[in-house]
């Protein structure tokens, strides 16, 4: 039932503008979820729409069970209808005039599958997305995350091999994007449907993803675990882009293995994770996350978040200049160097006042260094 899906060098060039996909790869095995996520226009809509065969790839390769479905050198071109996949759209694809059964049992029909077994997969796959009660119920008569459900489930009924979802969620209001958000992990992982997943959200793709490819300008910067894409981003836009939204600009000035020297200017220094190789004497950038800055805590005391024996925590002090109380956290404007930083400090509390110095600290484990390629390397 489930099965792999294989892109190998994959590039679309249309007739006009830059490649929408240059050279990208990746594997998503048997029952996995991988989710490409990146900006608007990075080619995430592309790529799946070449992996559904809605669109002729320049060059590369996809297949799917182990079959090649796309492979322009080989005169290669399978029509989407052969692919046995599924897919589900930003829009509501449902048909208005007709019922949530009338809806999902439509791909059966073309199918020739028995009525009464028909019956039991749309009875199955309702019950599945919850839908069970509004069998007979008008699709306009549903909610946006219900319609959503419906088309869903339409596009499972029929167990396709593979499952292509765009943006399923962006239509919705924020709280049911939430929850269907959650749903749908539950429903894929129940299914063990192999589903390749498209969106621009990183929340959304750490809650559903096995693993999270992140895309910009066509290419695939990284593929890997939600907690490898995470805590050891492989560049400085991935970094960015998943929320490490801090920059301090340095010199590297030693390497001891995993970690090195930066220094800031003015005899200002801090060790820093290399999560790629550099050397001594390069120009860096260390890329933060607002939530591992720790406020209000000097050398020793750490974080919670294990910066070891008090080693390893460069500790600095930092002017407060802005606060931005939201309930169950603060976020603060902090000076650094010169520099703002932005720092989350979770509690109902907004425990620092603007305008005084305060003590911070920086767990080199969570300050990551990267080759600082200059303005154009980051957005
Ligand atoms: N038919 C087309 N002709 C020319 N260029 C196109 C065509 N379709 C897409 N592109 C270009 O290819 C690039 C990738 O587009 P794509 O739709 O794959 O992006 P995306 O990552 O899905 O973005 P979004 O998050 O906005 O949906 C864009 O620069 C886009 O302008
Ligand atoms: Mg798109």
């Amino acid at each position: 039932m489930t099965t792999t899906l294989e892109v190998s060098g994959l590039r679309k060039q249309f007739a006009i503008g830059r490649p929408a996909i240059d050279g990208v790869s990746f594997v998503v095995p048997a029952g996995e979820i991988v989710v490409l996520l990146g900006p608007s226009g990075c080619g995430k809509t592309t790529t799946l729409r070449c992996v559904a065969g809605l669109e002729h790839p320049t060059s590369g390769e996809i297949s799917i069970a182990g079959r090649v479905v796309s492979s322009p050198r080989r005169g290669i071109l399978v029509p989407p209808r052969l692919r046995e996949l599924g897919m589900v759209f930003q829009s509501y694809a449902v048909w208005p005039h007709m019922t949530v059964r009338q809806n999902v049992v439509y791909p059966l029909k073309h199918r020739r599958i028995a009525r009464g077994e028909a019956k039991r997969k749309v009875d199955e796959v309702l019950e599945l997305v919850g839908l069970s009660e509004y069998a007979e119920r008008s699709v306009v008569a549903l909610s946006g995350g219900q319609m959503q459900r419906v088309a869903l489930a339409r596009s499972i009924v029929y167990r396709p091999k593979l499952l292509l979802l765009d943006e399923p969620l962006s239509n919705l209001d924020a709280k049911l994007r939430l929850r269907l958000r959650d749903d749908l992990r539950v429903i894929l992982k129940q299914t063990g449907m192999t589903a390749l997943y498209v969106t621009h959200d990183q929340a959304e793709a750490v809650v559903l993803g096995d693993r999270i490819g992140v895309m910009r300008d066509g290419k695939l910067l990284q593929i890997g675990t939600p907690d490898q894409i995470y805590n050891r981003p492989a560049d400085l836009f991935v970094a960015n882009f998943t929320g490490a939204t801090n920059e301090l600009p340095g010199t590297l000035i030693q390497c001891n293995g995993e970690f090195g020297v930066v220094d800031f200017g003015n005899g200002r220094r801090a060790e820093a994770a290399l999560l790629h190789p550099l050397a001594a004497g390069e120009k860096v950038r260390i890329a933060l996350r607002p939530e591992n800055i720790a406020i209000g805590q000097g050398n020793g005391q750490g974080n919670g978040r294990g910066n070891g024996q008090g080693n390893g925590a460069n500790s600095f002090t930092a002017r407060v200049v802005e606060a931005r109380y939201q309930g169950t956290q603060t976020v603060y404007d902090i000076e650094l160097f010169g520099r703002r930083l932005e720092v989350l400090e979770l509690g109902t509390a907004a425990r620092h006042q603007v305008g005084v110095d305060t003590p911070i600290c920086l767990p080199r484990e969570a300050c990551w260094a990267y080759r600082d390629s200059g303005p154009s390397s980051y957005d």
